[in-house]
């Protein structure tokens, strides 16, 4: 076994996962790994440990503050503490069961199959909307601000009744939290501002009658601080990825003419062509961590308690002992067991509502603009490799 390794980070394709993961997916199940800020841990790249991992409950979620395998995005001041502060009371996508067993509960039938699907009228309305307001703009147009960004944040913020007046500026501060380097002091003003407008939604969702599913927890018995960190947990995790997955989406496709081509001709492809872009692209770009509980064993490494495991899920979803010819683009290949939206009790709990809104997303962009381009050169693209979700930062296009 050799040493420990940094994270693997630099792209050869702007498309595929770091070049490194090849190597350590072909050679073994766990690799050392080193961390910043804490004791090497280990990272996991191959599909089957993966799941061994994020489905065995000795493993905790309780990690993220300090046992990142990416480093700190400012020098820490000396004195920082070192461990994580306990999760708020309904941040449960930081909590392990059986506190984020109750939790998920509470919120989960919002965001079934079900209701999802009967959000897509809502969502054909607003991408319609949008489309038209880039018509208006003209071309070239910048379709992350135009399309990709505003799309899913607005089926969010409409799902949990967001009143207007805070919408962009809690929409910007929770986009200056995704970045991997910033100033504290940025760190500090994103957060207090996220937590001003979050609380102020909550407590007028006390009150309120009639508040969507935010006003309803409230009713039964949730306070203001469970009530804004639920919110908090749902909006940071609905707007950013999504966006990242229409945008990155798109320009998958236009580099696959003949993909492009054939999702035009077999429109029933497109459910399991959102699949494919899933796992191709796996824009949660660092994976999902979890901390060890007690000494264990994975696949014959002995993982000690306290050290961290990165499953590094972009790595996961190309591993071609469960996806032959994992860097092909294949939009009707099989799909099945993908783990774009993780897997065990963390698994995405905006899964369904996410299909939907690229279901609506690509078909509704390429019928308006059928003629769509990029206005630069691939390799102009600024990539979202400083950023927690990949995808490109500015999209110019033509039409
Ligand atoms: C294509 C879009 C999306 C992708 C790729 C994605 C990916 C993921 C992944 C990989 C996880 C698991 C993280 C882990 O195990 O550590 C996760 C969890 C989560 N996602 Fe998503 N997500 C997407 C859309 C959404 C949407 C639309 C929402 C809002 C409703 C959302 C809210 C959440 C929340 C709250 C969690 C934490 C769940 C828990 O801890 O129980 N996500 N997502």
């Amino acid at each position: 076994m050799t040493g420990p390794i940094s994270l693997p980070r630099a792209r050869g394709c702007l498309f595929d996962p770091p070049d490194a993961y090849h190597a350590l997916t072909e050679s073994a199940a766990l690799h050392p790994l080193r961390f910043p800020l804490a004791d090497d841990g280990w990272i996991v790249t191959q599909h089957a440990a993966a799941k061994v991992v994020l489905g065995d409950s000795r493993f905790s979620h309780r990690n993220e503050l300090i046992a990142s395998p990416l480093p700190p995005p400012f020098p820490l001041p000396p004195g920082t503490p070192i461990s994580p502060p306990p999760a708020e009371p309904g941040a449960f996508n930081k909590m392990d069961p059986p506190e984020h067993t109750r939790y998920r509960r509470l919120v989960g039938g919002w965001f079934s199959a079900r209701a999802a699907e009967r959000l897509i009228p809502a969502i054909e309305d607003t991408a319609r909307e949008l489309l038209a307001a880039m018509v208006e703009h003209g071309a070239p147009a910048d379709l992350v601000r135009l399309y990709a960004r505003p799309l899913p944040a607005r089926v969010i913020f409409d799902f949990l009744e967001v009143p207007e007046d805070i919408r962009e500026p809690l929409h910007n501060s929770l986009d200056v939290l995704m970045r991997l380097r910033m100033s504290l002091e940025e760190l500090i003003e994103a957060v207090t501002v996220a937590t001003e407008l979050l609380d102020e939604l909550a407590r007028g969702k006390m009150t309120e009658h009639g508040g969507g599913m935010l006003g309803e927890l409230a009713q039964r018995g949730l306070d203001v601080l469970e009530v804004r960190n639920v919110a908090w947990a749902l909006l940071g995790g609905g707007t950013d990825t999504t966006a990242n997955m229409i945008g990155l989406g798109v320009i998958s496709l236009l580099e696959h003419p003949d993909q492009l081509e054939s999702l035009r001709n077999k429109p029933e492809l497109l459910d399991n062509a959102i699949e494919e872009l899933l796992r191709y692209l796996t824009i949660s770009q660092f994976g999902a961590s979890r901390t060890a509980t007690e000494d264990l064993e994975v696949f014959g490494h002995p993982v000690r308690a306290g050290q961290t495991v990165v499953v590094a899920l972009p790595a996961v979803n190309r591993d071609p002992r469960v996806f032959p010819e994992p860097d092909r683009l294949d939009l009707a290949r099989s799909t099945r067991g993908h783990l774009a939206f993780g897997y065990g009790v963390h698994k995405c709990i905006g899964q369904y509502l996410a299909r939907a809104t690229l279901r609506v997303a690509y078909p509704a962009l390429f019928e308006r603009f059928p003629e769509l381009r990029l206005a630069v050169p691939l390799h102009q693209l600024a990539m979202r490799d400083d950023m927690d979700h990949y995808g490109v930062h500015e999209i110019p296009v033509r039409w």
